[in-house]
């Protein structure tokens, strides 16, 4: 409780980030953190296995969490031993992003994960700059229905980089537009692939979701409900011994 006032203090005076804070901004992955659209990925990617006679598991998806649609359908087709042409690659992707939107379109304000909106808000009153770094090119429409593009600095989506998680570039393009050094930003992700980018970046890597998935996490929470941001400056600042 001391070491956590001590760092609190340290980085807060009066609701303003100190320009020497440790920690001065947050970037969220969205699927998987903020919504439970992982979820949706997952039905749809198994789909098209399915049609295309191919094992798709739960372990399987795992791997492809944070990767781009068109890595993503690499993968699927590496497990079944197929090779396609790039029209056809097209199509498959055309199809598995339309039964993804059919699974979201729908989607309310109400299905933002538990405890998301209220740390945001804490996190904004604090000072706290805030980016959204997703691979998803359906990000910017969700993030509108949801309610939540209000609440973030900067987007930076499937649709703004190159190179896929665990690539660093869409972190790196996030804490360049909030104007933070990677080293003062806290990433939040459920994949590997995103902590994986998180740490190749030089950020701070918090893992949400089960421990067992994201091991080489600095700190793995289970999800935002009843977190405090001294919780994970805590965590994050805690000297090693
Ligand atoms: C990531 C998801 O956020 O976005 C992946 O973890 C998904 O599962 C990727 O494939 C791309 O999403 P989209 O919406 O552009 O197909
Ligand atoms: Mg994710």
């Amino acid at each position: 409780m001391a070491w956590s006032h001590t760092i609190w203090n340290m980085c807060f005076q009066k609701s303003k980030v100190m320009s020497d804070a440790p920690i001065q901004a947050l970037i969220f992955d969205m699927d998987g953190v903020l919504l439970d659209t992982a979820h949706h990925h997952f039905v749809a990617w198994q789909r098209l296995a399915e049609e295309l006679g191919i094992d798709f598991s739960v372990q399987d998806n795992e791997k492809l969490k944070g990767l781009s649609r068109v890595e993503s359908l690499e993968r699927i087709l590496t497990l079944g031993a197929l090779t396609l042409n790039n029209d056809k690659k097209l199509q498959l992707m055309e199809r598995k992003n339309r039964w993804y939107v059919e699974l979201i379109v729908d989607m309310q304000p109400e299905e933002v994960l538990p405890g998301v909106r209220a740390f945001l808000q804490t996190a904004r009153e604090a000072g706290l700059r805030i980016a959204l770094g997703s691979s998803s090119r359906n990000a910017g429409a969700i993030l509108t229905r949801c309610e939540l593009a209000p609440l973030f600095d900067a987007a930076i989506d499937g649709n703004h980089v190159t190179h896929s998680k665990p690539d660093p570039e869409v972190f790196l393009k996030g804490a360049a537009a909030l104007n933070v050094d990677p080293s003062r930003c806290v990433v939040f992700e459920d994949a590997q692939a995103g902590i994986q980018a998180a740490l190749a970046g030089g950020f701070f890597a918090v893992g949400v979701g089960l421990p067992e998935n994201l091991p080489r996490a600095q700190f793995v929470i289970p999800g935002f409900e009843g977190l405090s941001l001294e919780t994970i400056f805590e965590a994050l600042t805690r000297p090693t011994t």
